[in-house]
């Protein structure tokens, strides 16, 4: 490390100048660095004040902390931005139309940034717990996109964050494909195999300098799971268990991938509950409390990810006991914890959330009412295309009951009818496998749908008389439109609208 200059984040910062495209570590606020982009907020505020354009191309593993695109967006600095994120400023600037935002599948970022899709990546900021002389960079909690970013960008600062101790070293597995014609086979069978290196292997002398701090990741605690949450895991484990009864799924059980947020962390500790699941792996993307608990608890006895998106109690537990840890986790970056091949091949049963789903079980993870994004597809599309048994998790309304999640049709589509395999919510299970669209569409009403929208959806698809998916354009959207007009989705009266 005595290579390479101390830097202040400000110093740093003037390295990073108007048009850039600047690649940040980290997936969620996990990793991500907190000094830098800080500072280049700072810079653009006062570029902006002296009557000076400043805004940057900002791309990450997925979304960051409030440090990160938090302050980047309040500094109205962000021109553009990939692949995902979640922050209320940020979302808003995107939705109100000021910062560019392209919603992309998370394992392609890296392959898009390599095959220069993006444009050049003129600086990447990595947060890590260390970097050797000659230029072995160990991250922190998270892998992201990083090995790529530092190997397109012409210029590398490191962040040393010393809340992560560089005994780290050792739980992360670098890894990048060959881009085509010369892609082999990922040589990845086993949840737990390691393939490639413990550090990001880069030219010391593409690292301009370090700047140090010591800052806890910017991860927000879980909600404690409610009667409706609860209720969506034990469905969930009343179904895996069955299938695993059926003989559907093996006796040695199957590989959980488990979606962001609360709803998924909920799930997951159900999961651990269920006494007719056996011990199972995780191949995953984001690493959330539940694994961590299940894993002291002897329910989860591995897990590969992304990311450690824990709070900070979780990561101190790991942390205090990292060496035991160590030999449970394994960090990838987010083109291998995601990769397709590896999703396919090892039978992962991928478990998603969605915001609204369909009566022919296409799902929306993205945008409310077809037009405000959310958050983003994230990994949900990476894994839900290419898993052995699909699950969309959601309550069956939002809004304290104004918005019904199962609707004629979404209004936007991120996994269409071909890809979901099964809809559960607190009301039941629907096994959409097998079935036809007018099959689909009386189970989802039937199982999954909230008693006080059962008839209204009904009466939806009872008037349709022909076709192969009982479909009607000019209604479809009925209880959308009915819940913009009116703040409520309950009411619709099909009669007018047939
Ligand atoms: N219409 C309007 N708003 C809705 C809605 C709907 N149909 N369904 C949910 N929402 C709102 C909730 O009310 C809540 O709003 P709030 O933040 O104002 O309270 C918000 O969406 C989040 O919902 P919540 O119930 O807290 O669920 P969550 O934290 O589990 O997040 C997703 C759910 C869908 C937003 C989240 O899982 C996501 O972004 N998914 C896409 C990415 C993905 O699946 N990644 C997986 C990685 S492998």
């Amino acid at each position: 490390m005595k290579n390479f200059p101390i830097l202040t984040a400000a110093q740093a910062a003037e390295h990073i100048q108007d048009g850039m495209t600047v690649g940040f570590s980290g997936f969620t606020p996990a990793g991500a660095p907190k000094s830098v982009p800080k500072a280049i907020a700072d810079k653009a505020k006062a570029e902006h004040a002296a009557g000076r354009s400043f805004q940057i191309g900002v791309v990450t593993g997925a979304s960051t902390g409030p440090n990160l695109d938090g302050a980047l967006a309040e500094a109205e600095a962000i021109a553009w931005r990939t692949p995902y994120q979640s922050n209320a400023t940020l979302r808003k600037m995107i939705n109100a139309g000021k910062t560019r935002f392209f919603d992309m599948h998370l394992s392609v970022l890296p392959q898009n940034v390599r095959y220069g899709f993006l444009g050049p990546i003129h600086c990447a900021v990595i947060e890590a717990c260390d970097v050797t002389d000659d230029g072995e960079i160990i991250p922190t909690s998270a892998m992201g996109a990083s090995p790529t970013f530092c190997r397109m960008a012409d210029k590398i600062i490191v962040e040393i964050n010393r809340y992560h101790p560089a005994a780290l070293r050792g739980i992360h597995d670098s890894y990048e494909p060959l881009d085509p014609p010369h892609r082999q086979p990922i040589p990845l069978t086993k949840v737990s195999d390691r393939i490639g290196t413990v550090g990001i292997k880069v030219d010391p002398k593409k690292i301009i300098g370090i700047v140090e701090n010591n800052a806890a990741d910017e991860v927000s605690p879980f909600d404690e799971p409610d009667d409706v949450t609860l209720k969506i895991g034990e469905n969930v484990a009343g179904f895996l268990a069955a299938e695993m009864k059926a003989g559907r799924i093996p006796k040695e059980f199957l590989p959980i991938q488990s979606g962001v947020g609360n709803i998924a962390n909920a799930v997951l500790g159900a999961l651990g509950t269920n006494t007719d699941i056996p011990p199972f792996q995780m191949y995953t993307e984001v690493i959330q409390d539940a694994v961590i608990e299940l894993m002291q608890s002897g329910k989860i006895t591995f897990a590969s990810g992304c990311s450690l998106t824990v709070s900070p109690d979780v990561l101190k537990v790991i942390y205090d006991n990292l060496e035991e840890f160590k030999k449970k986790l394994v960090l990838r970056p987010q083109e291998i914890s995601n990769h397709p091949e590896i999703v396919r091949r090892i039978g992962i049963i991928s478990i998603n959330t969605a915001i609204e789903v369909d009566l022919f079980g296409n799902v929306n993870s993205t945008h409310v009412m077809g037009k405000d994004m959310m958050n983003g597809i994230g990994g949900s599309g990476d894994f839900t295309r290419n898993s052995f048994l699909s699950i969309f998790v959601c309550p069956s309304t939002a809004k304290g009951g104004k918005i019904s999640t199962i609707v004629p049709l979404v209004a936007h589509m991120d996994h269409s009818e071909h890809s979901v395999q099964t809809i559960i919510t607190e009301n039941g299970v629907a096994d959409l496998r097998g079935k036809d669209p007018m099959e689909r569409a009386h189970l989802i009403v039937d199982t999954c749908a909230h008693p006080e929208y059962r008839d209204q959806l009904r009466g939806y698809f009872e008037h349709v008389k022909s076709g192969h998916t009982p479909q009607t354009l000019g209604s479809a959207f009925a209880m959308h439109q009915h819940m913009l007009e009116t703040g409520d989705m309950r009411g619709v009266d099909w009669s007018k609208l047939f």
